[in-house]
């Protein structure tokens, strides 16, 4: 099926955390994983203590934990820090009477206090939600009113995107600045936290008790609440072991922001559950940044994303060389297709291996991975982490042999498995309705070794550099805009973002297309919603393919932008 299917990097490391894969994979049992941890016996859990108390309590409180730095800060705190912040900000929100299972967001860049606060947060029980802080108004709206938060911690710049007035169960929040002038109604982190004691009585939860919501786009209606469980830690853990393969004395540096699955699965959870130095970088993408973060922690496990790797690769391979790289030892990435062009540059530049994973915001782990012990085939996401089983179903839920494409699915239950979708039972349902199965919404097939290849979504989601958005959303946004009648968007293929966003509108009468206002409503859209649900291209067409019913057909939208036949058009309006 593809001619890339010859090519194969051999195993570089056979002595990694997983051993031989066949014999992990048929020996595995989940009650194993978590036998290691405490609360097997007692049944009550934190995810909290797990990935930092737990550490101080083993004679680790001194290691470090973590290492921030930006352009203006260079910090590190350990374990034992990192324990007592956290609980001074659990008796910060107890004082200010959150509680148990309440919604507490943030929304920051990233920062030691943005994860000190997610931490005392779920130290107190409640549910974390991370927000990007490229969001603007209406995105932060929608997912405040929607899961009810309670609380929210943010900065001084992106306070006026807080719509306060609109959010009637919003009832606290706390501002993290340098010298805040009073404001009423409104906390400052840093007053609070030096009042606080570092001691605090831990809420032991039950398993299945709420941990963190992570909202995510789909092909139709509003983002959804993506609901996780403390229970998740035995995935983050045990996958953090054998697919990370972090041992004791790695340096750790996931690229991801914490508003994405990824920069919390594997940015928080795994690395600390692990008990391992974890490097957070804030500011900007640059590729001399990168190559100096790298050398100036000496990070030998570092994981980004195809974007990322196609940027550093476009910048090209002299600006490798005025670095020292040579920590590295192993290399991963996730969220879209790798290219075997840069799994090859990889191995050529770094010379590492760069072991591509699969997974998604519904599965809060990782679920199809390379293995540093496992001969990796360029192009392909690899093959199940043991304790999961992976398959190609059609609609009917048939088992489909090698190379044939389908449904990619995965057996249910799993540790990390989502919980619910908030607010909304049915969409939930949606992933589950053929018994027995998770339907993930992407394509694959199976090759002859059991290896995994991706082929695409089978719904409108668009993937721009990882970010997964909603066509929805932004067509919503757009139709706010006084000149969009209608208005249609699609994935554009793109070589270095994997998608960008096209736009396809047709104007309101009295307005003409022009560049100018292709740029205003991109902006627009930019500026209530978020930059990276921004059209990149916008086309102007006089009526847009509708069914009878009134919506807008994207596959004839697409086909149009790929010189593609448009198929069945039995439904469409004229
Ligand atoms: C895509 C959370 C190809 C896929 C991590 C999936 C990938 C969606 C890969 C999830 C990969 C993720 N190869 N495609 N290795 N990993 N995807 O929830 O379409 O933001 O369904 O990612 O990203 O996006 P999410």
């Amino acid at each position: 099926m593809s001619q890339l299917q010859g090519e194969i990097i051999s195993a570089d490391a056979p002595l990694s955390n997983l051993g031989n894969y066949e014999e992990a994979y048929n020996n595995f049992k989940w009650e194993d994983v978590e036998k290691e941890f405490s609360w097997y016996q007692t049944g009550l859990i934190n995810m909290a203590y797990e990935a930092i108390d737990r550490h101080v309590d083993l004679g680790k409180g001194g290691k470090i934990a973590l290492r921030y730095s930006d352009a203006s800060r260079d910090e590190a705190y350990t374990f034992q820090q990192m324990k007592d912040l956290s609980n001074q900000f659990t008796n910060v929100l107890r004082k200010h009477g959150i509680s148990k299972g309440d919604r507490v967001f943030v929304f920051m860049p990233r920062s030691p206090e943005l994860y000190v606060s997610m931490f005392g947060a779920i130290k107190a029980g409640a549910v974390v939600g991370p927000l990007f802080e490229a969001f603007m108004e209406t995105a932060v709206k929608d997912r405040l009113e929607d899961s009810g938060a309670v609380a929210i911690v943010t900065t001084p710049a992106l306070l006026g995107r807080v719509k306060i007035d609109e959010l009637p169960l919003l009832k606290k929040i706390f501002l993290v600045g340098k010298d805040l002038e009073p404001i009423e109604g409104i906390i400052d982190y840093h007053a609070v936290m030096e009042q606080s004691s570092p001691e605090a009585e831990i809420e032991w939860v039950n398993r299945e008790d709420g941990l963190i919501l992570h909202y995510t786009s789909g092909s139709t209606g509003k983002p959804k609440g993506v609901y996780h469980v403390h229970n998740a830690m035995i995935q983050h853990y045990y996958t953090g072991k054998v697919v990370l393969d972090l041992k004791e004395d790695d340096v750790y540096w996931c690229t991801a922001d914490p508003g994405w699955v990824t920069g919390t699965s594997y940015g928080m959870f795994a690395p600390w559950l692990l008990g391992v130095t974890n490097v957070i970088r804030g500011g900007r993408f640059s590729p001399s940044d990168w190559y100096n973060t790298i050398q100036s922690n000496k990070i030998t496990v570092w994981y980004s994303a195809p974007t990322a790797f196609r940027m550093l690769m476009g910048a090209g391979q002299d600006v490798v060389e005025e670095y020292d790289l040579s920590s590295l030892r192993h290399v991963l990435s996730v969220g879209e297709p790798l290219n075997p062009e840069v799994v090859r540059w990889g191995l050529k530049v770094y010379g590492q291996r760069i072991h591509d994973t699969w997974w998604m915001t519904e599965t809060g782990g990782q679920l199809i991975c390379n293995y540093p012990s496992m001969p990796l085939k360029p192009g392909s996401m690899g093959k199940p982490v043991p304790g999961i089983q992976a398959a190609i179903i059609d609609d009917n839920g048939k088992v489909l042999p090698p190379h044939r494409m389908g449904n990619l699915a995965i057996r249910t239950p799993w540790p990390s498995m989502m919980r619910l979708i908030w607010n909304n039972a049915p969409k939930y349902e949606e992933y589950f309705r053929i018994p027995g199965w998770y339907i993930s919404g992407d394509t694959a097939y199976m090759d002859e070794d059991g290896y995994f290849w991706f082929q695409g979504r089978i719904d409108d989601v668009i993937n721009s550099s990882g970010e997964r958005i909603g066509p929805f959303e932004v067509e919503s946004k757009l139709l706010e805009h006084p000149a969009v009648a209608e208005a249609g968007v699609i994935g554009k293929p793109d070589p270095m973002r994997g998608e960008i966003i096209k736009a396809f509108i047709s104007l309101m009468d009295g307005y003409a297309p022009s560049e100018e206002l292709k740029a205003e409503i991109a902006k627009f859209v930019k500026e209530g919603l978020s930059a990276h649900a921004a059209p990149r291209e916008i086309e102007f067409k006089d009526k847009l393919p509708k069914t009878r019913s009134g919506k807008i057909m994207r596959r004839v939208l697409k086909a149009w932008e790929l010189n593609l036949p448009v198929g069945d058009l039995s439904t469409i309006e004229d």
